[in-house]
């Protein structure tokens, strides 16, 4: 949510901030903007809408060695060009970008700004009045700086820079994630390394509450009462090139298919040099200790979690609750005596899962966090972590993300049950190898899939998926691909509950996706699929080897059962995908959303 970058350096600002925001849009795409400083002063340009609409606004003649830049998913204010980052102090010293919500900001304006008049709706924009009339009272720029942030309550990654030194970009940063990168005669910042991976890859990660004073030659960083701290960077393994669309026309697209690699490259790390299995022995001990595990997700990974439960129950035989974070602290369960917590966040950095995580912490509770970034802020706060090894995830539809959170899951299920002394014939890294190869000759029947959208998609509203067993939980993650990328109103139903209200829905016409890949329920759901159709639903079954029957659109590759999902949410990927195609969407950045959700 909201992506910020920074620059200071020797080379032109414009072009380094424009290009960082290009790589941050995933973050939030309603609005965009730069600040630049020279001698002479601040140029802030801003536009409503996309990164492309800022470029064509910024005055290519402005040249400037440093300067901030930001682009936004509204939480405060609706989007536009007023409420559209960067935000200035009345009498225009000081310019920021924010990302985060400041909770406390009408108290804040009440309590110290009631002579300033605001021009936005934000809560942003008490922040940098708040420094100016620090600053105006007497306090240096740093002292004002730390000051302002020590009022402020609620989450933020800021850069702050002040019209009368163009040497200087302040940072700070609380719950919302911030990166300070180390170059020869430049340093930059960005909420996420990959904004400036072609800048630098040495990285110096924030602590919350921290405040960072940047210069082309110097970073100092400082707590909020302004002990100074030491921290050396670390190198971010990211190559230029996983962050390129390449030939592709969509991320999406190419996510999909970065799948088989994907499943290879978790088999490569999660095996020794004798081809076993390898897993922190403090993973497999809180494993062995724990007697229930709690898995708190949002959304896809939620998802992922529904099917990891079974995994885990099935192989390991530990019991597992699967929460949304966003509900777990309304909910609490009643907890077992000695629980262990999974966070599943393919960005590591979802706030809903953290406030969770911060909850569970404070109850002395251990937690693990199976992510796609390593040092994201989900990761360094629990106790342990898994690695997803999917490369960086752009498109905001999760796709492959999705798959390597199963596959480790898998992997963590059977290395738990090995420690318990119990025997398998599932050995999970030669089946990830099998399902590789079964994803591959999925993703080479493009056209099937392509087929099957227009067939069923172009035209309708909306849409169910149904399934039984663990198809039932795929069918919920199919249901989310299509509606957040096509805007379809798709629901996934476990196919024995459509009878119980959700059956009067159907009508001539609507298309019901069925999937049965499980010999033991397939009876059952070829019946629902009667049902439907007996009321007008135009179905598309997708079947396995084992569960084929004339008729069925899609058979998928035969794999180990426990990996089923693996396979089968490809082809719902790739409807999804083809779907939002034929209706004109915009894939990778669909409406209202963005892909790191930062705010509860
Ligand atoms: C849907 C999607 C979201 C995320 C959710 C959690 O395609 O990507 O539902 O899964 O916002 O994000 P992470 O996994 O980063 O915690």
């Amino acid at each position: 949510m909201c992506g910020i970058v920074g620059y200071v350096g020797n080379k032109d600002a414009k072009e380094i901030l424009l290009k960082g925001l290009e790589k941050l849009e995933y973050r939030g795409y309603d609005s965009a903007g730069i600040a630049v400083v020279d001698q002479d002063g601040v140029q802030v340009f801003k536009e409503k809408g996309r990164i492309a609409v800022l470029r064509e606004i910024v005055d290519q003649n402005v040249e400037s060695t440093m300067g901030i830049g930001h682009t936004r998913w509204a939480t405060h204010g609706a989007p536009s060009k007023v409420n559209s980052h960067p935000h200035q102090s009345s009498a225009e010293r000081f310019t920021l970008v924010h990302n985060g919500v400041i909770e406390n900001y009408g108290k804040v304006k009440r309590e110290y700004l009631q002579d300033v008049t605001f021009v936005s709706d934000t809560d942003t924009e008490v922040v940098v009045q708040l420094i100016e009339k620090f600053v105006n009272e007497g306090e240096s720029v740093e002292e004002a700086f730390r000051h302002a942030l020590s009022v402020i309550k609620g989450s933020y990654a800021i850069a702050l820079v002040d019209n009368q030194d163009p040497e200087t970009i302040y940072v700070g940063k609380n719950k919302s994630p911030l990166l300070v990168g180390v170059g020869e005669g430049f340093n930059v910042v960005a909420s996420d390394a990959m904004a400036m991976i072609s800048q630098t890859d040495k990285y110096v990660e924030l602590m919350d509450e921290e405040i960072v004073i940047v210069t082309r030659d110097s970073y100092t960083i400082k707590t909020l009462d302004g002990q100074e701290v030491s921290r050396e960077p670390y190198t971010a393994e990211l190559d230029a090139s996983d962050i390129e669309k390449g030939t592709y026309p969509h991320y999406m697209l190419k996510e999909i298919d970065e799948q088989p690699f994907v499943m290879r490259n978790i088999i490569k790390h999660y095996q020794n040099e004798d081809g076993n299995l390898k897993l922190d022995d403090d993973i497999r001990e809180a494993m062995k200790e724990t007697d229930r595990i709690y898995i708190v997700a949002c959304g896809t990974s939620y998802n992922a979690g529904l099917v990891g439960k079974q995994l885990i129950e099935n192989i390991a035989k530990v019991p597992v609750e699967v929460h949304i974070a966003s509900e777990f602290v309304y909910n609490m369960p009643l907890l077992s005596e000695k629980p262990l917590f999974i966070f599943i966040s393919q960005s590591g950095e979802t706030a809903d899962s953290r406030a969770v995580l911060v909850a569970i912490k404070k109850l002395g509770h251990k937690a693990l966090t199976i992510t796609n970034v390593p040092g994201s802020t989900l990761s360094r706060e629990a106790n342990y972590t898994l690695n997803l090894y999917a490369g960086p995830e752009i498109a905001v539809a999760s796709t492959k993300a999705y798959t390597a959170q199963i596959a480790v899951l898998a992997i963590l299920a059977v290395d738990a049950a090995r420690a318990q002394g119990i025997e398998l014939d599932f050995n999970p890294l030669q089946e990830l190898a099998i399902v590789a190869n079964a994803i591959e000759s999925l993703t080479d029947q493009k056209e099937t899939m392509e087929r099957v959208a227009q067939e069923y998609l172009s035209e309708t509203r909306n849409a169910f998926f149904i399934g039984r067993a663990v198809d039932y939980f795929v069918c919920l993650e199919g249901s989310l691909k299509l509606k957040e990328i096509s805007y379809i109103q798709a629901e996934g139903f476990a196919g024995g509950e459509l009878k119980h209200g959700t059956i009067a829905l159907i009508e001539d016409g609507t298309p019901v996706i069925a999937l049965s890949t499980q010999e033991h329920v397939d009876l059952s759901i070829r019946g629902n699929v009667k049902e439907v159709a007996a009321r007008g639903a135009n179905t598309c079954v997708i079947s396995t080897e084992v569960t084929k029957d004339e008729g069925d659109r899609i058979v998928l590759p035969e794999v180990h059962e426990y990996l089923t999902p693996l396979v089968s949410v490809v082809p719902l990927q790739l409807i999804a995908y083809y779907a939002a195609l034929h209706r004109d969407c915009d894939v990778d950045k669909p409406r209202n959303l963005a892909k790191s959700v930062t705010v509860e």
